[in-house]
């Protein structure tokens, strides 16, 4: 019996799975926690019309993390490049392999479909995630030019 109750819970497991229309509230709520504020409606909207997947880490049917990726087909390169456009994981939840396992799922998704190079762009203050990447296998070869077209921007 005590075996039984000390033993993980299925639950307890981290996941990692494609984003579905019902985690919208949670991605919005994590969006808020990482500075990115987006309404419920907005964010199962952009869900719904983002034509790559969404991967999101859930622990005890808690969602923890997410990562959404595009494919970019280009001219100059035999095969679309594959990026990760967002990657955040939940504060208290950092440092526990997450960020890993959703990098590792969606890389493993890129390559399924015929990306032969993975790509991140990562604003320069980021030193942490710099080291996070780098750490994994990522190699820094380009600086990011941006210019706002809107004041959205
Ligand atoms: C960057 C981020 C996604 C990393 O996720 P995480 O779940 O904390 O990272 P993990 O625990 O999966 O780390 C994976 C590996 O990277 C290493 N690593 C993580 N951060 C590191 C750092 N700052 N320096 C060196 N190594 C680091 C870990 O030690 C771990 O190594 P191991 O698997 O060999 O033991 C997360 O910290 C985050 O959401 N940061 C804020 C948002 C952000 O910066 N996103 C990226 C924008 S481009």
């Amino acid at each position: 019996l005590l075996a039984i109750a000390t033993m993980p819970r299925a639950d307890d497991a981290l996941k990692i799975r494609r984003a579905v229309a019902r985690d919208a509230p949670a991605l919005s709520r994590l969006l808020h926690e990482v500075g990115f504020p987006s309404s419920s409606s907005e964010v199962a909207k952009r869900l719904k019309s983002l034509p790559n997947p969404v991967f999101v880490a859930v622990r005890n049917r808690k969602v923890i993390g997410l990562l959404t990726t595009n494919i970019m087909p280009v001219l100059h390169r035999p095969t679309a490049v594959g990026r990760l456009s967002a990657l955040f994981v939940s504060k208290q939840e950092r440092s526990r392999g997450v960020g890993r396992a959703l990098v590792a799922a969606a890389e493993q998704y890129l390559k399924s479909v015929g990306c032969a190079l993975v790509e991140v762009t990562s604003n320069l203050r980021l030193k942490d995630a710099h080291a996070f990447y780098e750490h994994l296998g990522y190699e820094a070869t380009s600086v990011r030019f941006k210019r706002a077209l809107h004041p959205k921007g």
